[in-house]
């Protein structure tokens, strides 16, 4: 390789440590796009996917990132004026691209670290004039996550209202029950908690959403919903897909199922707790609100300067290693640990142990 480099277990929100079996069913032989083999693997793919997401409806690949879908959900699925719920810097990205795609929209936002709540969006929703919500369940850059329970329960009261969900930093680290909780679009990158390396998106869309987006205009081609549709009926993507991620997707997501899903949850959950338990007893805080923290990745607040996050990152660099910084403004103030994909307690444990150790040495103050 031209470029040298060594290798860190990535403590990262995305992309993620990717374990040897992703990697190896990665590398299959290439088959082609429109060929019976390609077709068998989607749908062989799809099914499990349903089981994951809860859902009976239509559930997608987009060689995209994640992205892609903030734009397809714009395009697709707003006709008159989205509510956008703006928590960080990804949900404030995701209201700015309705706006990019020509939609109307209107934001409302929780202060950082915080979540917007189901009464705010009750609240704005019943001034009417709205046919989409976005809300991104899991503030990848405040590490505060929204409660889909209650926030559901308010979309109920507006079945006409599409109720868009980026889960991009979660799905797969927590059971989001889809069908039941009326989401009409739901997504994610596969390099978070699916464990994949980046560039594969995975979404899904609700019946009535799909209906609904057969009148909008204006959708494009590439994330046009009505042709993923005319192509998912024949087991297919409509352009050539990174045919090696949705190996390894196949691949992990029988390894998802043989783990069990609700033991794959519960991993999360130990990850969490556990690593919220040590950021405290350190004596860092918790950046996001408490009964709004993610279960998948841990802000932990350093506005006390315990550690100079880029010295500890180079420290732990040397020790095979790698962790975020706070994001955007949030840089040395807090720093991200994620706990998502395939990574377990004993990962955690070895985490905080070595950061322990270097911060009894005082090497990264
Ligand atoms: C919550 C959330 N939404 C969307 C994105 C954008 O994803 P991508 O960079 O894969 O397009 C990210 C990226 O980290 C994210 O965390």
């Amino acid at each position: 390789m031209a470029v040298k480099m060594k290798y860190k277990k990535l403590f990262i929100p995305g992309p993620v440590e990717v374990k040897a079996p992703v990697l190896k069913a990665m590398s299959h032989y290439m088959i082609g796009h429109r060929s019976q083999d390609f077709m068998n693997l989607y749908a062989d793919t799809i099914p499990k996917l349903k089981q994951l997401l809860y859902t009976n409806q239509n559930v997608y690949l987009s060689t995209s990132s994640s992205t892609g879908i903030w734009e397809l959900g714009a395009r697709n699925l707003v006709e008159k004026k989205a509510l956008c719920c703006v928590m960080g810097e990804f949900s404030s990205k995701w209201a700015e691209t309705v706006k990019l795609c020509g939609k109307e929209n209107e934001v409302i936002s929780a202060e950082p670290g915080k979540a917007v709540k189901a009464e705010q969006i009750r609240a704005k929703l019943e001034q009417g004039g709205f046919d989409a919500l976005t809300l991104v369940h899991n503030e990848t850059s405040t590490g505060a996550m929204a409660d889909l329970e209650s926030i559901a329960a308010v979309m109920k009261d507006f079945p006409d209202v599409t109720f868009m969900v980026d889960a991009v930093s979660s799905l797969s680290g927590v059971k989001i029950e889809m069908d039941r909780l009326g989401i009409d679009l739901l997504f994610a990158g596969v390099q978070k908690a699916f464990g994949i390396p980046p560039g594969l998106t995975v979404f899904a869309v609700s019946n009535k959403a799909l209906e609904k987006s057969k009148r909008i205009p204006n959708r494009g081609y590439y994330f046009d919903l009505q042709v993923f549709q005319k192509y998912a009926e024949k087991n297919q993507t409509p352009s050539t897909p990174s045919i090696s991620h949705i190996f390894a997707l196949n691949a992990q997501m029988d390894a998802f199922l043989k783990e069990g899903l609700d033991k794959r949850f519960k991993r999360h959950t130990d990850m969490a707790e556990f690593t919220r338990k040590w950021a405290l007893k350190k004596g860092f805080g918790l950046f996001a609100e408490e009964g709004y923290r993610s279960i998948t990745l841990t802000a932990v607040d350093n506005s006390a300067n315990l550690v100079n996050v880029a010295k500890l990152n180079e420290e732990l660099g040397k020790r095979k290693m790698h962790i975020s910084d706070g994001y955007g403004q949030f840089k040395q103030k807090t720093f991200r640990i994620a706990h998502m994909g395939d990574l377990n307690l004993k990962d955690m444990k070895e985490l905080t142990g070595t950061i322990d150790e270097l911060m009894a040495k005082g090497v990264c103050k």
